[in-house]
This record gives C-alpha cells, structure tokens and sequence, in this order.
C-alpha cells in the first residue's frame, strides 16, 4: 500500500458504533468509497449499505473483490471470533486486502474469560483473583465458591450477547447460576464458567488500536449500563457515555498504560498472536488501582459516539499504519473537550420491544450528532428497528453543557415507547 493511496473501504456491522465509525471514516481525504455491510439508515448518510449479514464471510469476500476494497473495518465481536481476519488473511485472492480486527486467536481474548483469565495471568495484568471450571467440575466449583466472599461473580466463558455475567449475594443463589449455565443457559458458551473475586469501584473503558505490537491510546469513555436512571434496574447494551472521564486522571492513566495497555500488547507478541485492531479494555478503579473486568476486541457501544468525535487525527491514516505494521511511528491528536452521548431506546428494552416505529423530529436536531443504532428506512421513513435505536452525541468545554445539549436534542427525537436516560454523567459531577 503506497502512502497516497486513495482506498475502498468495507466497514461491517449494524450499530451505532458503526455509523460513528462511519461517520469518522468518511471524512479521511484516503476514502474513495465506504460500504457498510450491512449497516442502518444512518450509516446510509455516510456511505453506501450493502444487504450482506456480518457473518456472511464468502458473500462478503466476493463482495470485496467485485468492488476492488482495499480495507474491511470490523465493528462487532462476532465475526471476529468466527475468524474474519484468518478467512481473509488466508485466501489467495483477498490476503491483499487489510482487515482491522484481530485473528481468531487473538479475539478469544474476548470470545473465551477463561483465555483471557490465563493471558492476564501469564502476563501479570491487574484482575481479579478467579477459579475456573468445566462443566464436569460442578462440586469443584462448588467449593471454590465457598471460599470467597459475597457478592458472587459468574461468568460464562463463551460469547453470550452480554447476558453471561451473573453477580449474586448468596452461595446458594451462585450455586443454582452455576447450575443453570452448566446445563445450557447460554449453550456451548457456559460449558466452562470462570468464577471470580467480586470487586468494589467505578468502571471506565479504555481503547487502544494496535498493530500487535505497538499502539496508541484512544480517548477514554464511561458508559451506563442499566436500564433506568440512578444506576438502577437489568443492564443494557449501554444507555449513554461520557468522554473523558473526570476521574481518569494522568497519573491513573499512566497506571493503566503501563501495567494493562503495553503487557497485553507485548503478550500478544510474545505469544506470536496476531493483532491488528482495537483492544477494548474494561477497567474497574479500585482506591485509585487500574484492574482489567474483561477485554473486548472492537470498540464500545455506546462508547465509540463519544470517542469519534474527539479524535481529531484521521482514523484511517492510524489504521493504515496498523495495516503497515507502523502505528508505533504515529501519534493521535485528541480533543480536549468532552462527548456526550444519550441513547434512545424502545419501549421493553432491554426486554421484548416492537419495532418498526416511526421516528419523527430528526430534522430538528442542531449542534449535535445523531448516531443511528437501530433504525432502518421503509417507505421512505426512517423506522426504529432495533432496541437502542439513536445516540444523540455532543461536543462541549464543559461536561455539563454537552450533558445538556444531548439531552435536549434527544429530547426533539420521538417515536411511539421512546425511553431514554435524563442522568448520564451524574456519578461524575464529585469529579469535576
Ligand atoms: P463483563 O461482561 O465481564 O463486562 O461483566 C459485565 C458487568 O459485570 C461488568 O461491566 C461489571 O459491572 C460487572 N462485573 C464483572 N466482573 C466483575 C467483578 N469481578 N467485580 C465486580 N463487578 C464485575
Ligand atoms: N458499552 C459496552 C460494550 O460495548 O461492550
């Protein structure tokens, strides 16, 4: 790949992360075209949608050829643990073409704990003190439950969609989850079931891209996970966030680049794993102690709509230079401002929504970015398809300002259920 060279682009995945993605894409003077397979109503404002599913590997590789694509963009988890890099990277005709997104070995850092339970451990990277167990050590684990302390912390090894997690106060309540996941709750995911140290603080996630073996460090974000306001209520995809975050300071930061962002590149390295895309690091601030919860190997949903509009360097300069093998000569320029975002939801989100929905208003909004999650066009109106459905981001010198202006944006956006959180970034106000 010459320096210059204008490229095709093939972005893939549906969500709000990806029309951020795309949104941010579409802005390099590199792109000549950007397809998102198959993306939503919104990503078809910044490029050109292809109807092929994220999981379609041939489709989408005949696709690639056909339109001479140059760089595919992975945006969900998915393909990347069915092997998307490795499908590419080991086909005569496509191995030209640069994937963004780990190998298949690489994205078990998020497709198994246990994996990633073993890689901290390896490489002496902060997390908490775990058992693990396969499913013919039901009593095994048992008594390892017996030893730690309350609350109980259960985690199906494999994939679940963010459902695998179980945190209870009794070991009889830990020994029926455990019961529950060793007898197909979550399917071949919750044949082993790492059990762990609960531990007590206020969570951050952290974002590098990397060619395997340098990196640079993307701006940071808070996300809000439950449901309903005040922290309360089944958690969710992600009900807004917040970038920077007040109370990762420098000297935190520092914490987390030394002992978790450069271990965990040196150990893909070290181990020979491929790895050329994002590390999603989420971290839990314990008195001020950077400790890894889990890794993901793609951005953060709702996260990536607060951390594309700080970046101000061109992403697909950086992944280029992850293509290349050279990020480790590239520097990010970042923002100092902070992004806010405030997702809209269906009605019965995180539980059964309709879809559908008629979105109205969306000519209304003014000094914000409206991310489409979930929607989709029928008729020629755009339609809620999805249960998070619009991020509504801004950009502000204050926190509190850019707070205000997504809420009320959000607020001019409106369909039949719509639901959204008025308290993202209440927790960090004693920050500021
Ligand atoms: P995960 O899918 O691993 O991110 O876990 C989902 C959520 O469970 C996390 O975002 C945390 O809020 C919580 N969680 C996971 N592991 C722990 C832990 N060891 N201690 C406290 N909370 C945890
Ligand atoms: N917002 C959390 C995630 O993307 O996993």
């Amino acid at each position: 790949m010459d320096n210059h060279k204008i490229m095709n682009m093939l972005l893939i995945g549906s969500g709000g992360r990806e029309h951020a993605l795309a949104w941010k894409i579409s802005q390099s003077a590199s792109v000549r075209r950007l397809f998102i397979a198959p993306g939503n109503a919104g990503t078809a404002q910044a490029g050109v949608n292809v109807a092929i599913g994220v999981n379609d590997f041939e489709a989408l590789g005949k696709f690639a050829l056909q339109e001479q694509i140059d760089m595919v963009v992975v945006g969900p988890e998915e393909p990347l643990v069915n092997g998307i890099s490795d499908y590419f990277s080991g086909n005569a005709a496509l191995r030209h073409i640069h994937v963004i997104g780990p190998s298949k070995q690489g994205a078990q850092l998020e497709g198994s704990k246990e994996f990633a339970k073993e890689f901290m451990m390896r490489h002496h990277i902060p997390t908490a003190a775990y058992g693990s167990f396969r499913i013919d050590r039901e009593k095994e684990a048992q008594d390892f439950i017996r030893t730690l302390s309350p609350p109980y912390v259960l985690k199906a090894d494999g994939l679940a969609a963010g459902k695998g997690v179980v945190i209870v106060d009794s070991p009889e309540e830990a020994f029926a989850a455990l019961h529950e996941m060793f007898s197909g709750k979550f399917g071949a995911a919750g044949n082993t079931v790492v059990i762990e140290e609960f531990l007590q603080g206020i969570e951050l996630s952290v974002f590098a891209l990397t060619d395997g073996k340098d990196y640079v460090i993307l701006p940071e974000a808070k996300d809000y996970k439950r449901i309903g306001e005040g922290d309360t209520g089944p958690n969710t995809g992600g009900m807004g966030a917040v970038s920077p975050v007040p109370f990762a300071g420098k000297t935190f930061m520092r914490k987390v680049e030394e002992r978790i962002v450069r271990r965990t590149v040196e150990g893909l390295r070290k181990e020979g794993i491929p790895y050329r895309g994002f590390i999603f690091f989420g971290l839990i601030n314990v008195r001020d102690e950077p400790v890894v919860i889990e890794y993901n190997v793609r951005m953060g949903d709702p996260e990536t709509e607060v951390v594309m509009p700080r970046i101000d360097s061109d992403l697909v300069e950086l992944f280029r230079a992850v293509a290349e093998g050279n990020i480790g000569t590239k520097t990010i320029r970042i923002r100092p401002q902070t992004a806010a975002a405030v997702m809209l939801v269906s009605g019965g989100y995180p539980g059964d929504y309709p879809k559908g929905k008629p979105i109205e208003g969306l000519e209304n909004t003014g000094d914000c970015l409206v991310f489409h999650a979930g929607t989709a066009e029928k008729d020629g109106r755009i339609v809620t398809a999805g249960g998070r459905v619009i991020a509504v981001s801004a950009l502000n010198d204050s926190m509190n300002t850019a707070l205000s202006v997504a809420g009320r944006n959000a607020d001019l956006i409106r369909f039949d259920g719509r639901y959204y959180r008025r308290d993202i970034g209440f927790d960090l106000q004693k920050y500021l």
